[in-house]
């Protein structure tokens, strides 16, 4: 069967079907389509899927006049009929694996999506799992489900784990771009959706087993979440020394080896780097062993929204200002540059901490029109007028702020990003406080 299903694969005679269309998912079937196999996504949002099939991209990444073609083609449909599993050689899964309220893995979704793939399991299907998840999920979990239908991986059908590494906003590497590793739950599964992708991605690179597919992801995140907090305790280290850790962070990087820049900042956002290195620690707790390194910088990086509204606090302070009953505008509130995904993005926290302790705040993000904070909607401000405010805080460096007009007009600025330097502004009136 497995030469059969690889000759399928090389002459491009198969069809694929995508599990969850969100902002790993849909960037994977643009480019499955864009590579002439035929794309079925499903999802249990409607919405997204009529968007779809509009031609109409939801997904900052995708452009629609990117999307709309393939559409018209017919070489990319969206559903929320999962019997749509049953049509298809290939089955991607891209849904959530967020935290629960107790901070656990909640693979809730992941076992739905399980069970819609098990109900539609066929002979000769091809199943690459794409979530972020700990080590074993896939063969521990997905692979009993599956066998539950009587028919045997390997033999039957083939599963995998190729983790995303997609980095909306980045212009460079896409998902075309970023090599792909793929491992399967057994050897000829590790090759079937190997060549799977090879028809879309410009680099597969094959490993061993699944669970090493698992551990790479979640050591590259974990990789960076630990030195996000280490630049972040460097800062308040720095703070305490009255020393500038921008430019000490500049002069290590003058070392032309055994040193990477990362710098501090209000904390960590985004559906990524808050979450994996959990997944890693949750998974080691079940075998009674703390993962040190993981707890230490996710308490430091969980704990900067507070320090950033103690610095505030303290900026205002020198003004003569309380930081009750003042004004403040947040700039930029998504959970990094560019991008308009709020998703555990740290300044929210700097808003509702800042707001519990009587500071009248409004927000400016081009790109987030609206945001719920507590329970509270909150507009974005059309045209900001920098003068009103007693001090404006920097929460996200996007390249459409003004950094010279903000500078001109805002009486005060705390900036948590040190964006305003890296714009090329110079600090004469000595009205910029950064971490
Ligand atoms: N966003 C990133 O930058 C990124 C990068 C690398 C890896 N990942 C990982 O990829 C996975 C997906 O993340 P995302 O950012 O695309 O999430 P997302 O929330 O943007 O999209 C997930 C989609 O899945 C749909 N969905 C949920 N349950 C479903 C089900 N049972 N059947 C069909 N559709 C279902 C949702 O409606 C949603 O459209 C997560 O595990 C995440 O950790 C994300």
């Amino acid at each position: 069967m497995k030469e059969e299903i690889l000759k399928k694969i090389e002459n491009r005679d198969i069809q694929i079907a995508i599990v969850g269309l969100g902002y790993v998912g849909l960037p994977l079937a643009v480019e499955f389509a864009k590579a002439g196999v035929k794309v079925k996504g499903y999802d249990i949002d409607d919405k997204k899927t009529e968007k779809i099939n509009k031609g109409v991209s939801y997904v900052k990444d995708v452009s629609s006049e990117d999307l709309a073609p393939l559409i018209q083609e017919g070489l990319l449909t969206a559903t929320t009929d999962s019997s749509v599993l049953n049509q298809v050689d290939g089955i991607i899964i891209a849904v959530p694996t967020p935290l629960s309220k107790t901070k656990d893995p909640d693979l809730s979704y992941v076992i739905r999506a399980a069970h819609d793939v098990k109900r539609n399991l066929k002979r000769g299907h091809i199943i690459s799992f794409e979530s972020t998840t700990y080590p074993g999920t896939t063969d521990e979990i997905i692979l009993p489900l599956l066998e539950e239908t009587g028919l045997r991986v390997g033999k039957d059908f083939y599963l995998a784990f190729s983790p995303e590494r997609i980095d909306p906003g980045n212009k460079k590497y896409t998902v075309k771009n970023t090599p792909k590793l793929v491992g399967g739950v057994e050897p000829d599964s590790t090759e079937v959706v190997s060549a799977l992708y090879s028809l879309a991605l410009l680099k597969v690179v094959p490993v061993s087993s699944s669970r090493v597919a698992e551990a790479a992801k979640l050591l590259e995140n974990t990789f960076r979440s630990i030195n996000i907090g280490l630049a972040n305790e460097m800062a308040i280290m720095c703070n305490i020394l009255g020393i500038d850790v921008w430019e000490v962070i500049e002069a290590a990087a003058t070392k032309p080896f055994g040193f990477m820049k990362f710098y501090p900042g209000p904390g960590i956002g985004g559906h990524c780097i808050p979450i994996d290195p959990i997944y890693l620690s949750w998974k080691l707790k079940t075998f009674n062993y703390t993962a040190r390194f993981i707890e230490t910088a996710t308490d430091i990086n969980s704990n900067m929204p507070r320090y950033v509204v103690s610095r505030i606090q303290d900026a205002l302070n020198e003004k003569e200002q309380s930081l009750k009953g003042s004004r403040i505008l947040v700039l930029g509130i998504a959970y990094k540059r560019d991008i308009d995904d709020v998703r555990e993005s740290p300044i929210l926290d700097i808003i509702d901490l800042l707001e519990q302790k009587g500071a009248h705040v409004e927000y400016y993000d081009p790109h987030v029109p609206w945001v719920e904070i507590s329970g509270k909607l909150m507009e974005s401000v059309k045209k900001p007028k920098y003068r009103d405010y007693h001090i404006v805080v920097l929460g996200t460096d996007h390249s459409a702020f003004d950094y010279n007009k903000i500078y001109l007009e805002a009486p005060y600025i705390f900036d948590t990003r040190n964006a305003f330097k890296n714009n090329g502004v110079e600090d004469k009136e000595q009205k910029i406080v950064t971490l």
